[in-house]
């Protein structure tokens, strides 16, 4: 089996390197699918195959009516795409489409990868995943496949040939969405064999002689030697007896992300056979725990990711639970805004209460007007929520959606899509072509680089089980938006020239290249912000044979000769602009060299008095490394307060931000604030006074 696996992978491997040969569109061509002076445009979910033929007139010309611009199709249709094997049937999405045409919506088809039929998990066991404890898993549920498999891909080849060819060049197919949230969801990954023999295939291209792979993963240590690539297995902690080997699990994160791009690029190419004037994305997970957007950015027209912010998680204060959180979502959209064409938007919102959170409560009245007008803030081109109809069957039955059960009555969550959709088409009205980002703004806008290696060496391997990765990264996201910095989140190849402020928070991974990068950009006015645990490790995650984090010192100005961590329980407390804060999870400990500035100091445990964090002058600009990662993101917060000469800091979790001549505020706090507009403002949505959970808009 193990031959006959290796002799299809490499037949079809032909088939897919012509599929990759396929190019995204040029920006001219994206911006005529999302011109401008639109701004933004709201769709919606509608999954004909679930309601009788006689409900879909109605149902799509109130969809029309309610102000949407757009639905989205077929997702998980393949079982009415392709009933039996090699039967294709498209004349009920025929007749969708039309009703779509009619109704003067445009419509988002999408590949049903991730709902293979029950006839192919049948015929063909093998395509299924097999998770950690190593079970296959079943049909019935979704995205049980192993996408690594070239028995599944010939299937999904086919189906998406299939669409493509009929639906390819039909005017009203504006776009198309491949997949669905590319993850095996709770599963993990898969070990199945073709994941095993593509791990391998990517080790043996990435490393060519097996003395090298020892070498980059240190297996003289433990005895894991290996004397041949067939010997290496996919690194799975659930069988492993003691801890696993760090370096094997950052390539194994690394492969899999490459692996998940490699077969988004195959469905692209498969699409563009045939595809004419469409565009093509895939809607990635908010989270972005395993796959990385940036290796697809050269494959997709646009990038879009989905969004369900309220969750029931408590995240912080009375209310949190039921705004979600502001940062992560807003990162979102300034990450993926930076790859590709640039055209960017979430293409599922949350509309109310979703059904597949530990506890699932009601969104706090007015948010989800928020995380729309949020996402437009932010640049966002398109926006679609899931879904319109409210299931009346299936393990998503207790999801909200647009309409109330009945399909007709407008839901709460519904009513504040219609009232972003009505203030879209006002803010078209009231736009100013060309204006202008205003200079005092403009001027904070800061890079924000986003390296994925860095979390996942870290989260594999924490030190801490108090240490979290992204929890770090969004302290200084939210710091960065309490003084109004518009942020570009942006990978390292990017250059760093054009911003006056780069923050590179826990960048633990790095070599002398980024650090002369680093230098230069500061030697030359740049400020950098660097933060807990930075330079520890070269790129395979080696610590280097020098002082612990030496290659960061000259840079920083100061040595780092220990780091602490405290169990839970247990504060340590640092002193910063005479307030006091509290940290728990990770502390450098610094030791300043002569001219580098103290910026906050420990004020307890056996090193009380030492430095904190410092700032250090290098050429025309200066580095701030804050060594320790405080409780509540206060400190972070206070230090970048200083940096960007803004004392009067906006609360963490009240954002705002300009776009296309619109300021958006947006209030994620517990407690009523006030916008910062000059008197004469204009106000398009909102008041002065915004509430919790409530948006302002202004010109
Ligand atoms: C998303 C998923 C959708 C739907 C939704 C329900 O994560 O992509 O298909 O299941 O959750 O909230």
């Amino acid at each position: 089996m193990f031959r006959s696996l290796v002799l299809l992978a490499a037949l079809l491997g032909a088939s897919f390197l012509a599929a990759a040969q396929s190019q995204v569109q040029n920006q001219s061509q994206v911006q005529k699918w999302f011109p401008p002076d639109q701004l933004m445009t709201i769709g919606v979910y509608y999954y004909p195959e679930a309601w009788p033929e006689a409900q879909w007139e109605r149902d799509i010309a109130n969809i029309r009516k309610l102000g949407f611009e757009y639905i989205h199709l077929a997702e998980f249709a393949w079982a009415f795409m392709e009933p039996t094997e090699g039967d294709f049937h498209f004349e009920w999405l025929d007749k969708v489409v039309a009703i779509a045409a009619k109704n003067g919506l445009k419509v988002v088809l999408c590949t049903p990868s991730a709902t293979p039929p029950a006839w192919l998990a049948r015929k063909h066991p093998e395509i299924l995943m097999v998770n950690a404890e190593g079970r296959a898993m079943q049909h019935g549920a979704r995205e049980q496949a192993d996408w690594s498999s070239p028995v599944y891909r010939s299937y999904v080849e086919k189906i998406d040939e299939k669409m493509a060819q009929h639906f390819g060049s039909n005017p009203v197919v504006w776009g198309w969405q491949l997949d669905n949230e590319l993850s095996h969801y709770g599963q993990g990954i898969s070990y199945a064999p073709p994941s095993q023999i593509k791990f391998r295939n990517w080790l043996k291209e990435k490393y060519g002689a097996i003395a090298r792979l020892n070498a980059d993963w240190g297996n003289s240590f433990w005895s894991q030697t290996y004397n041949d690539f067939d010997q290496v297995q996919m690194p799975n902690p659930k069988e492993l007896v003691a801890g696993a080997n760090p370096h094997a699990m950052l390539d194994e994160h690394r492969w899999f992300a490459a692996e998940a791009a490699d077969y988004l690029r195959f469905q692209a190419g498969v699409l563009r056979r045939h595809v004419k004037n469409q565009w093509v994305t895939t809607n990635f997970m908010m989270s972005y725990e395993r796959v990385n957007p940036a290796l697809s950015q050269n494959d997709l027209d646009i990038m879009s990711f989905t969004m369900y912010p309220v969750t029931g998680d408590a995240y912080r204060g009375e209310l949190g639970f039921r705004m979600g959180d502001p940062a992560v979502v807003s990162f979102a959209n300034d990450f993926l805004r930076n790859l590709g064409s640039g055209v960017e938007g979430p293409m599922e919102l949350q509309p109310g209460q979703v059904n597949w959170a530990g506890v699932n409560p009601w969104p706090q009245p007015g948010v989800i007007h928020s995380w729309i007008m949020r996402s437009f803030g932010q640049g966002a081109r398109l926006v679609c929520v899931y879904r319109y109809r409210q299931p009346l069957f299936g393990d998503e039955l207790y999801h909200k959606t647009i309409v109330e059960p009945d399909g007709v009555t407008l839901a709460p969550g519904g009513k504040e899509f219609v009232q972003a959709l009505q203030e879209v088409q006002a803010m078209r009205k009231a736009r100013v072509a060309g204006a202008r980002e205003p200079a005092d703004y403009a001027a904070r806008r800061t890079a924000f680089i986003n390296n994925f290696d860095n979390r996942w060496d870290m989260d594999n391997h924490p030190q801490t089980y108090r240490w979290n990765t992204v929890d770090h990264w969004m302290k200084y996201y939210r710091a960065l938006k309490s003084v109004m910095a518009p942020v570009d989140v942006i990978t390292e190849d990017k250059d760093f020239s054009k911003y006056k402020y780069l923050v590179a928070p826990s960048y633990q991974l790095l070599d002398q290249q980024l650090v002369a990068r680093f230098t230069d950009y500061v030697r030359n006015g740049g400020t950098l912000i660097l933060s807990s645990r930075t330079g520890q490790k070269d790129r395979r995650g080696h610590i280097w044979e020098q002082l612990w984090a030496q290659p960061i010192y000259d840079l920083i100005g100061a040595a780092i000769p220990k780091y602490d961590v405290l169990p839970n329980g247990h504060e340590g407390k640092i002193t910063a602009s005479g307030k006091t804060f509290g940290w728990g999870s990770w502390a450098d400990i610094l030791e300043p060299r002569p001219g580098t500035e103290v910026l906050a100091t420990y004020a307890d445990q056996f090193y009380k008095g030492s430095a904190a964090a410092v700032s250090h002058k290098l050429g025309a600009g200066r580095v701030i490394y804050i060594g320790a990662d405080s409780l509540n993101g206060e400190l972070e917060a206070e230090i970048l307060g200083q940096i960007y000469n803004k004392p009067s800091r906006l609360p963490l979790n009240f954002m705002v931000d300009w776009r296309d001549g619109f300021w958006v505020a947006n209030n994620f706090t517990d407690a009523n604030q006030t916008i910062p507009a000059p008197a004469g403002a204009k106000i398009l949505s909102g008041a002065r006074i915004v509430p919790p959970g409530g948006t302002a808009i202004w010109q």
